[in-house]
């Protein structure tokens, strides 16, 4: 099992510029809570109770608020700060000691997944003792999105970042598990014309020694990236959608520490005096009476 996750929480978040000139975009509201909280989620999905947050440098004291250190959640969160935008892979550079050459997982602080079995697939594929696993979603869009082009046997045959010219639809989402070698693989990538480390080449380096392994997000399941305004929107409108119609929040990170064991309802407790009185404090108020 993959016990170390670390969420990618940095980068200008151009594309949403006025919106993230004073704020991370990680922070903006996802409906009713931070974008950070979703994906924060998953790793705790996956059972991952040791995550490293990298984030722009400066921006320490603002994530501290909202995600102290994890003990509110009976996990351990720590923060790394990257100077400048340098890519994907730059994660398991600065996350070297971090990772402690243990296999490790990596999500992208402004990537949502929502669906069913979610968990189950996070599980299973947290499995891997060797090699690196990513997760595909059909889109209708894959031009803006690395891709994976699969065979009969779901076997990869090729990958490709933004692609011109079309090879697949099935975009390669960002989330990754990788094998205790990503950090050296990391350190041998070269930056793209773009100046950046890019994630394509490290996934590459693994499927040049047959050790790249496709899971499949399948129609049950959504899988949004919240980079441009238009799809950061219709991550709200989904987020409310799903949770008024059910009265179940999704990503609500006090609930999955509850579910999974991890803390108790005297946390709850803590949690709901740090929140204040609001709609999300009551959703926790419901948790300590099941
Ligand atoms: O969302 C999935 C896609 O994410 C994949 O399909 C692509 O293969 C992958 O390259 C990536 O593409 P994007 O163009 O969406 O990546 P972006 O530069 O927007 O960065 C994604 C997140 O990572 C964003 O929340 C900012 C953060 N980031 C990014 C870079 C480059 C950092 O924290 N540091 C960085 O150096």
């Amino acid at each position: 099992m993959i016990t170390k996750g670390i969420i990618l929480a940095g980068g200008t978040g151009s594309r949403m510029s006025p919106l993230t000139k004073a704020v991370n975009k990680q922070l903006l509201p996802i409906y009713d809570k931070p974008l950070i909280f979703y994906p924060l989620s998953i790793l705790m999905l996956a059972k991952i109770k040791d995550i490293l947050i990298i984030i722009n440098k400066g921006q320490l004291e603002q994530y501290r608020k909202i995600i102290p250190n994890g003990d509110n959640l009976g996990i351990k969160i720590t923060y790394k700060e990257q100077d400048k935008p340098r890519g994907l892979p730059d994660a398991f550079i600065l996350g070297e000691k971090f990772i402690e050459k243990k296999n490790v997982a990596m999500i992208l602080g402004d990537n949502f997944f929502y669906g069913q079995n979610l968990s189950s697939i996070l599980l299973n594929s947290s499995k891997i003792k060797e090699g690196a696993g990513i997760f595909l979603h059909k889109v209708q869009n894959p031009e803006l999105f690395g891709v994976a082009k699969i065979d009969k046997n779901k076997k990869i045959i090729s990958i490709k970042e933004k692609p011109k010219k079309f090879i697949s639809d099935d975009a390669i989402t960002g989330l990754y598990f990788f094998d205790k070698n990503v950090v050296n693989y990391a350190k041998k990538l070269k930056p793209s014309k773009r100046g950046e480390l890019e994630i394509i080449d490290l996934l590459i380096k693994y499927k040049n020694k047959n050790k790249l392994r496709a899971n499949f997000i399948g129609r049950g399941g959504a899988w949004l990236d919240t980079g441009s305004i238009d799809d950061y929107y219709k991550t709200i409108s989904f987020v409310q959608a799903v949770e008024n119609r059910q009265g179940l929040k999704i990503a609500c990170i006090e609930e999955i520490a509850l579910l999974n064991k991890w803390i108790n309802k005297e946390k709850i407790k803590r949690s709901i005096k740090f929140y204040g009185k609001c709609q999300y404090s009551n959703y926790l108020k419901k948790l300590l009476y099941k």
